[in-house]
């Protein structure tokens, strides 16, 4: 399996709650390496660019106005099949649903409010990365 970066970011229910040091030190404790780091609040412009593949949800203008509620720490991490390593880590979308021993799963409880985002693929890690670290 290939090396590859992939997005993730705190969202910013993750850190209110001060979970940014647990959410960084289960990817280092993986081996997976942090290669930048940024806390920034986003812009409704960069929010809707990450998003844009849920423009028609039900739940989109909420996730907006969430997103863009407050600092998030946005990251590129890389490793040994890092897409895919970071989203099983992460767990499913729905924190109920998602098994202990994963983010979503040990700290969550909120379809929306879900601590951290990863990239689903390698074609969406480089349309993020681009869209947050230029
Ligand atoms: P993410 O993109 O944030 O890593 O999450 P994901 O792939 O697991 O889930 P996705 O389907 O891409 O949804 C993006 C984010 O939208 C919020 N959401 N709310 N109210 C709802 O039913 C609902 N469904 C999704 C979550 O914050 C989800 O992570
Ligand atoms: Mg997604």
């Amino acid at each position: 399996m290939p090396h590859q970066s992939t997005f993730i970011m705190v969202k910013p229910d993750g850190v209110r709650r001060g979970l940014v040091g647990e959410v960084i030190a289960r990817f280092e404790a993986k081996g997976l390496s942090l290669e930048r780091m940024e806390l920034t609040v986003p812009s409704g412009e960069v929010a809707a660019r990450h998003y844009a593949e849920h423009r028609q949800k039900s739940f989109y203008a909420g996730l907006i106005d969430f997103i863009t509620s407050g600092p998030v720490v946005a990251m590129q991490w890389s490793g040994e099949s890092a897409v895919t390593v970071a989203r099983t880590m992460i767990g499913s979308t729905d924190p109920v649903g998602a098994p202990p021993g994963t983010i979503r799963g040990d700290f969550g409880l909120d379809v929306q409010e879900n601590i951290v985002h990863g990239s689903d693929s390698p074609d969406s890690a480089a349309r993020e990365l681009a869209i947050w670290f230029g």
